[in-house]
């Protein structure tokens, strides 16, 4: 087809959208369910990319187009919660903004000593594990045991993400933020099928309890304070009220020496009220003594 014929959404698009076409009104029903249901904010740039991941769903669910399909994910939850984990994006590693474990480890031992108690951590945002499994890893270096007290609650949203988290295995190529003793440490090789991946080990695992949480929803089933919160690299995702509430609401939930982790794109500068920053986005809850 002529580039100059073409109808404007297939124009540079590399999609094939004959079996099912993608109609402007239909792209902002999937905009609007998705920023209700998770407040994720589609920009019009994602738009291929909504249709290619969502293309896969009509195909299972013998959906007969967008149309009959949305009216699915307003039906029926079971599928709206496939649609939602279809529009996640879970990019994450071991590791990742690896000074943020540094501080948690130098934190995690300054409370230690200054009471010794279960420190408990609520990764936010969890992704497929990678992060939640730092948390853990550093957890043990900072105690030098592989039961420290420290409990670890994973959270996300994707259901498919949790699952992999459950399953803590991971290909070799997942695994190169981690240094060679860590591998080895924390993790089981395994060749299955001729493909080497690497499993998280019991020990490790112990230390994390996994859980479906929206952070949209009014309530977030977890009782207790936390010393540290993960929430990064997702409120990009969110518009500015949703980003304000949320990270309002995790104010309470901190114990006065706590700390807020988030994205280095992300930033609190206009909840000043709330919490003070002390540098490469880590915050602690104003009002806070030192541990
Ligand atoms: C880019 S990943 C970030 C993972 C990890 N925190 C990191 O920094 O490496 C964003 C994660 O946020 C999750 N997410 C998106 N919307 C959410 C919501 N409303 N509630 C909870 N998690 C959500 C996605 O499913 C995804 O796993």
């Amino acid at each position: 087809m002529n580039a100059r014929v073409m109808p404007s959404w297939a124009a540079g698009a590399s999609l094939q959208r004959d079996e099912f076409p993608f109609s402007d009104e239909e792209f902002e029903r999937v905009r609007l369910l998705i920023h209700q249901h998770a407040g994720i904010v589609l920009t019009p740039s994602k738009r291929d990319m909504a249709y290619g991941r969502l293309v896969r769903r009509l195909r299972a669910c013998g959906a007969l187009s967008f149309g009959d399909y949305l009216g699915r994910v307003g039906r029926d939850g079971a599928e709206r919660e496939r649609f939602i984990n279809a529009l996640t994006t879970n990019l994450t590693s071991f590791f990742r903004e690896g000074h943020h474990f540094d501080a948690l480890g130098v934190h995690m031992k300054a409370l230690a000593q200054a009471s010794p108690r279960r420190l408990r951590i609520w990764c936010a945002a969890a992704s497929t594990g990678e992060e939640p499994y730092s948390l853990a890893i550093t957890a043990c270096e900072a105690f030098a045991r592989l039961d420290p007290p420290v409990e670890i609650i994973a959270s996300d949203i994707d259901t498919d993400a949790l699952a992999q988290c459950v399953r803590g295995q991971y290909p070799a190529e997942k695994t190169e933020g981690l240094a060679n003793g860590r591998l080895q440490r924390h993790f089981v090789r395994r060749e299955p099928g001729g493909e080497v991946q690497y499993e998280v080990r019991p020990e490790l695992r112990r230390l994390v309890s996994f859980r479906r949480i929206n952070l949209l929803d009014r309530s977030w089933p977890l009782s207790g304070a936390f010393d540290a919160i993960f929430c990064r690299n997702v409120m990009i995702y969110f518009d500015k009220p949703a980003r304000q509430l949320i990270a309002r609401r995790f104010a309470p939930l901190l114990l006065p020496q706590g700390r807020l982790y988030i994205g280095h794109s992300e930033s609190l500068a206009d909840l000043a009220d709330l919490y003070r920053p002390l540098g490469r986005t880590v915050y602690e809850p104003v009002g806070a003594c030192r541990a």
